[in-house]
């Protein structure tokens, strides 16, 4: 698990390569088999996945609404393979996974190609079942993921859905200079997930503080809120501590309940348009005695003075940010997990494809 999350600032990159079309300023893709009018006509997103790769979906519903401007839905593939929602010609029915032989989102693929729909598929492994079945798609290019618990295929999806969100958003509302600005952004990301991953050793240090507690909160907004469900998951798999994932915002309706001086709260909390907002959500934690662990900025100060700890990652967009600060909470879920005497990489209960229902 370890060597894969520090595979990214490669895989990143590989997931970028020969997509990039820098005189268009958007992205291209060999394997989509859809012709421009096709895309041109696209005015619904589904996206169905499971575990993971379901966040990293949700992360894309974010992206393409935001430089697209259409509508995603991100369903759950074990939801979606016995619903009857309203597919047609226009909408576009993405599978992502990682293995390629997820039971649940295979038969999710298959459904929607029975209703009429191209099976698309945004898939790591070449010659799998769903990449085999599919009749376009686009892969990840980050190798073989063997840690039970996924991480690098993580950041590749969020990789590949941005790109697609661009060359959607080229079609219809993104600006030239707006493409240019992106692609300069995702260009320097493999760099910033390299100065990230030298939070290694500090986030070890929150590690040794916090992997006797029973429960975790994972709290974060807008593009964080994804990175809370998937750090919340991470911790679960692998360190078998019971942690949940939220919204920051949705604490109180109901979760702060749980906030007590024995359940730490992991914050998501880069520099960012509601940035205040997430600040008075960690000011509710700390009221009523919460431990508060903060993902935040490098040089930001005032994070220091509110959170017992915080880890520093490098300031991106906005809408780049689950590339940088889900790389500290898989380090997190890994450092808790090696304390408590955990096989991290063969966590109980698990394997490594879902492929049975
Ligand atoms: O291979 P897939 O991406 O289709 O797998 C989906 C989930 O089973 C997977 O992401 C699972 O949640 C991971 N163990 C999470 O770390």
């Amino acid at each position: 698990m370890l060597k894969e999350i520090f595979e990214q600032p490669r895989t990143i990159e590989n997931a970028m390569r020969g997509r990039i079309d820098q005189d268009e300023a958007t992205a291209k893709f060999g394997g989509l088999n859809l012709s421009v009018q096709q895309l041109r006509s696209v005015d619904r997103i589904v996206l169905t996945a499971c575990g993971t790769s379901w966040h990293a979906g949700l992360v894309g519903e974010y992206l393409i609404e935001e430089f697209a401007r259409i509508p995603v839905e991100v369903e759950y593939a074990s939801e979606l393979r016995y619903r009857n929602p309203p597919l047609n010609d226009h909408t576009m029915v993405f599978s992502i996974t990682q293995s390629g032989e997820t039971a649940d989102t295979l038969a999710a693929m298959r459904e929607c190609r029975r209703k009429g729909l191209p099976s698309l598929s945004i898939c790591n492994v070449v010659g799998s079942t769903i990449a085999r079945e599919a009749d376009g798609g686009i892969y990840l290019h980050a190798g073989p993921e063997i840690g039970v618990a996924s991480t690098k295929a993580f950041t590749s999806q969020v990789t590949v859905l941005t790109l697609l969100a661009l060359y959607l958003g080229r079609m219809r509302h993104v600006s030239y200079p707006s493409g240019q600005r992106l692609l300069r952004q995702l260009a320097a990301i493999p760099e910033k997930v390299e100065a990230t991953l030298a939070c290694n050793a500090a986030v070890e240090e929150v590690a040794k503080k916090y992997f006797t507690c029973r429960n975790f909160l994972y709290l974060g907004r807008l593009y964080n809120f994804p990175v809370a469900l998937e750090g919340a998951l991470k911790l679960k798999e692998i360190s078998y501590i019971h942690a949940e994932g939220y919204p920051a915002a949705e604490m109180k309706h109901g979760p702060i309940a749980l906030v007590d001086e024995q359940t730490p709260s992991v914050f998501v909390v880069p520099r960012g348009h509601i940035y205040p907002k997430v600040i008075s959500n960690i000011e509710e934690v700390k009221a009523r005695g919460g431990p508060v662990i903060a993902i935040a900025c490098e040089g930001d100060d005032k994070i220091a003075e509110l959170a017992d700890d915080v880890i520093f990652v490098p300031d991106v967009e906005e809408y780049l940010q689950p590339l940088v600060t889900s790389v500290p909470l898989q380090l997190l879920a890994y450092h808790i997990a090696v304390l408590r005497g955990c096989d991290v990489d063969r966590p109980r209960n698990l394997a490594k494809s879902v492929t049975v229902e």
